[in-house]
């Protein structure tokens, strides 16, 4: 009850045009913690003996899906979600990461729209593109997208919920009022769509358009395109939910997974395995696909689970350290993830997708990828040069000296050719010339001063170390 005066007062301090929506923030914040707690007395843990792996029949294949027979009129029923609550401090950037330039000044956001416009064109048809900001990123993205006013495009955005962050010790919110400052709120993760989507009045709206099906995924994902035959395959099995999983490879093991629980499919997340099965969850043995989130949604059937208040995702406790008054406080933040609504929707299932349809982009290292010839751009849609094909995509490993997009900028002025690359490993203060090519394995490190790779340079197999410059 002390958190819930804590959370009345908060609302009293909003002004009353607001209050509604913000009061419904508190509340559903104040369901979220009362279910921690819960949780925290009976115990949430998974019974291992009860995980089992999907097989083969719970998970179709992409490559089984038939062609659709009327394309046009199927993707007339969709809309595109991307999840844009994130800001680009991986790259050391504190825009929006969908504003952050992938290939040829064209931005994530970019490369969405032009996707979209291509759809729209190719079918006749108008496929909405909905953002699902956070107030993080929701004015600048706002105002970003205002250059496409002129364009025949329906592009819509709306905010997401914004939870208080609570001291660790005390569980008391941090912030006192609701301008306190950014850092003591918390957007609570891509789980608070269904709440948001109801809430902005987003999801009445695309009804009304009669938009039945949306189609979520995460905006730094490249690789989301529109598939007609996914959403043909919903349609057909009458399936509330569907996650698209692919394999896993070496680099993926940390992804959730689908399993069967209990009679149901059920996300397993890495955070919830217990620590003695570990390795087992890692190898691609018994599990062997990951989420790539990107998930369709049977829209009708989203409005019913939430006013019925029938979803139970798993919570996800992270812990902070911010500065309060000029003092360290450790927070703590919940949070819950799309995937884990999977349980609770009718005939939710998990298929699987080729590779191609997850190409996220998290780090420098996946940038540079993206923006070598490894890849084209086709209607702003990565397509791998088909020299690759059958073959996995290069390792490339940067050093902390190219971790922000400046430095990346500073150190790697020209993409290099990693066509034939297997393997890339640059640490240290290495500059990259003009034109260089990367084959086979290389790696460069320097260990002091600088180490300048020469225009024009083809490395193939080799390992250049020292501060020379050659
Ligand atoms: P992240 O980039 O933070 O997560 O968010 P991740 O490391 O890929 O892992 P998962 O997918 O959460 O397991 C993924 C997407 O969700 C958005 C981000 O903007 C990004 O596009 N997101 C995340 C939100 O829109 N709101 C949130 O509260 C959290």
């Amino acid at each position: 009850t002390s958190m819930k005066n804590e959370l009345d007062k908060l609302v009293g301090t909003v002004e009353p045009c607001k209050r509604k929506n913000f009061q419904y923030q508190m509340d559903s914040f104040f369901g979220l913690y009362r279910r921690y707690l819960m949780d925290n007395v009976k115990g949430s843990e998974l019974n291992w003996n009860h995980v089992q792996p999907l097989d083969a029949q719970s998970l179709p294949q992409h490559s089984d899906f038939p062609d659709v027979p009327n394309p046009r009129d199927v993707i007339n029923k969709l809309a595109v979600l991307k999840l844009n609550g994130s800001v680009g401090t991986e790259f050391g950037l504190e825009i929006p990461k969908s504003m952050i330039e992938v290939r040829d000044g064209q931005t994530f956001l970019d490369l969405c729209v032009r996707q979209i416009e291509h759809l729209n064109r190719t079918y006749n048809v108008s496929v909405p593109i909905i953002l699902m900001n956070s107030f993080a990123t929701d004015s600048e993205t706002v105002q970003y997208i205002k250059k496409y006013r002129g364009h025949s495009i329906d592009l819509s955005t709306f905010e997401q919920s914004r939870y208080p962050k609570v001291f660790r010790d005390t569980k008391v919110p941090v912030p006192t009022s609701s301008t306190s400052s950014q850092k003591e709120w918390y957007p609570p993760g891509h789980g608070d769509i269904f709440d948001s989507l109801i809430h902005s009045g987003m999801l009445d709206r695309l009804l009304a358009k009669g938009k039945e099906y949306l189609f979520v995924s995460n905006i730094d994902n490249l690789g989301a395109s529109v598939d007609p035959q996914i959403l043909y395959h919903l349609i057909q099995t009458q399936a509330e939910y569907v996650m698209e999983l692919t394999e896993k490879t070496k680099a993926d093991i940390r992804g959730g997974t689908l399993i069967h629980y209990e009679g149901n499919v059920r996300l397993l997340e890495f955070g919830q395995v217990p620590s003695q099965h570990i390795e087992e969850f890692k190898s691609d043995k018994k599990f062997k696909h990951f989420n790539t989130n990107n998930i369709w949604l049977y829209l009708p059937a989203v409005k019913r689970v939430v006013s019925k208040r029938e979803l139970n995702m798993e919570i996800i406790p992270r812990l902070d350290t911010i500065e309060v008054d000029g003092e360290q406080a450790e927070t703590l933040q919940l949070e819950t993830a799309i995937g884990a609504a999977i349980q609770n929707f009718k005939k939710a299932h998990g298929i699987s997708v080729p590779r191609s349809r997850f190409l996220p982009v998290k780090s420098s290292s996946d940038l540079l990828i993206i923006r070598s010839d490894l890849f084209h751009e086709d209607h702003g849609l990565f397509v791998l040069d088909s020299r690759r094909y059958g073959m996995s995509t290069p390792v490339v490993r940067l050093g902390s000296h190219f971790q922000s997009l400046s430095d990346m900028q500073k150190h790697i002025p020209f993409i290099p050719k990693l066509l034939e690359l297997d393997h890339l490993t640059v640490a240290g203060n290495v500059k990259l010339g003009r034109n260089v090519t990367c084959k086979g394995t290389v790696i460069i490190v320097c260990t002091d001063g600088e180490i300048t790779i020469p225009p024009n340079a083809v490395l193939k197999n080799c390992v250049v170390t020292g501060s020379c410059s050659i």
